[in-house]
């Protein structure tokens, strides 16, 4: 009853099976080795000493170049070859920080240095880049000049500022994001012991608003996957935001710790409530993001680990479509599956009904009736109508 977007297309299906791995020439190739791709004479090799952790990749066909943040460097690749032409930016985290989180108790090494997660386009000279700053999130503006010719790849120091709510403070944790005209918006922990998740918006000249704190209905244990940005309309006003994320079910609370996938919606004109949420999203909901298969006895296989989003923009600019990849979180089947997801799939999936739940112990149902104020923000099972009018 509750699932959503589920007018999807299964392209595939891949049982990981280690045995199975090309041993007829009919069946899908599981597997392409190193020496595979070698023989294609495809490889391209870069290596950069003394780093690692490749966390973050920016493509620029304009100035064919491909930037990549990695422990404690930025790099400025060229597409036609990268083990050529080779920029660095060296960008470590400084001394008193690092001690600072070596006190805290982190590995002075591995913990305390700088991870760039970070990489977005941010203006027709600048890229913004944000790193984890040895838990000390940092974000700096990279001059990257306006044509290949300029060969200039710099971070100003002056220009080099907070940033949390826009990088994790922990290498190992995930978090997405997204520039838009000049915010961000991004999904991530904003705290140094990294259980204060929230989507965030900062930058640009509006105050910045984030997602209800310790509220598991908003967001419980998320990890971000991706956020894109989709118009709806001619009208930018209607302009909306996407966060791809799985996170543990508070529908499924009973059941053991069970993932579920989400896509969770903001309308870029949110500007936060007046009275209450004040400094909150009031457009926030999110739905599940179901990508299952029926058997032959007529049960569902469900893929609940969102893994990765791509997607496709068509000439249409309100109508991209979106690829993804899942993966199951049964240790008795293990597989993964691409499911492809229409705007139209999830549109529809948030003019449903509002999920409600009476009390502790009652199911979670849809809203019947007319929606109160302040509405449920979030539905955790179905998601309801974002007109993008503030309450
Ligand atoms: C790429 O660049 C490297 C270093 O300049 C060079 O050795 C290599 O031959 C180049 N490869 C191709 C395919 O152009
Ligand atoms: C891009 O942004 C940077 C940082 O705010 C600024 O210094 C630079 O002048 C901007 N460039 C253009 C072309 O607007």
């Amino acid at each position: 009853m509750m699932m959503m977007c589920s007018s999807l297309v299964l392209l595939g299906l891949i049982g990981v099976s280690a045995s199975s791995s090309g041993s007829s020439s009919s069946s899908p190739r599981m597997k392409l080795s190193y020496k595979d791709l070698q023989q294609f004479n495809g490889i391209k090799w870069f290596d950069l000493e003394h780093s690692c952790c490749f966390g973050a990749l920016l493509l620029d066909e304009e100035r064919g170049r491909l930037f990549v943040g990695a422990r404690n460097f930025l790099l400025s690749l060229s597409l036609d070859n990268i083990s050529k032409q080779e920029q660095k930016i060296y960008w470590p985290a400084p001394v008193d920080w690092r001690e600072e989180c070596n006190w805290a108790g982190k590995d002075i090494n591995t913990d305390c240095v700088n991870y760039v997660k970070v990489l977005h386009h941010y203006n027709r000279t600048h890229l913004y880049a944000c790193g984890t700053g040895a838990f000390h999130p940092t974000c700096a503006y990279v001059e990257v000049g306006q044509k290949i010719e300029d060969h200039v790849f710099k971070i100003d120091p002056s220009m080099v500022e907070d940033g949390k709510g826009k990088s994790p403070y922990d290498p190992r944790h995930t978090s997405a994001s997204v520039l838009i005209g000049d915010e961000l918006y991004a999904g991530v922990a904003t705290d140094l012991m990294g259980r204060d998740f929230t989507i965030f918006r900062s930058m640009g000249r509006r105050l910045s608003i984030r997602t209800e704190q310790h509220d598991s209905r908003w967001l419980n244990e998320p990890k971000f996957i991706a956020a894109v940005g989709v118009p709806e309309s001619e009208n930018p006003d209607d302009d909306k935001v996407f966060f791809f994320f799985r996170e543990t079910a508070v529908e499924a609370q009973g059941f053991g710790k069970v993932t579920y996938s989400r896509i969770g919606q903001l309308c870029r004109n949110d500007m936060g409530g007046q009275r209450s949420l004040v400094n909150k999203w009031t457009t926030f909901l999110k739905a599940r993001l179901v990508c299952s298969v029926p058997g032959n006895d007529g049960t569902e296989t469900h893929f609940d680990e969102l893994r990765d989003v791509f997607l496709l923009q068509t000439r249409d600019r309100k109508n991209p479509l979106i690829y993804t990849v899942f993966t199951t979180s049964s240790s008795v089947f293990q597989g993964s599956a691409v499911c492809l997801y229409t705007m139209n799939d999830i549109r529809r999936a948030f003019l449903g009904p509002f999920a409600h739940k009476e009390g502790p112990n009652y199911q979670w149902v849809p809203f019947q009736g007319k929606v109160p104020y302040p509405r449920p923000v979030l539905s955790p099972l179905k998601a309801g109508r974002c007109s993008c009018v503030e309450y």
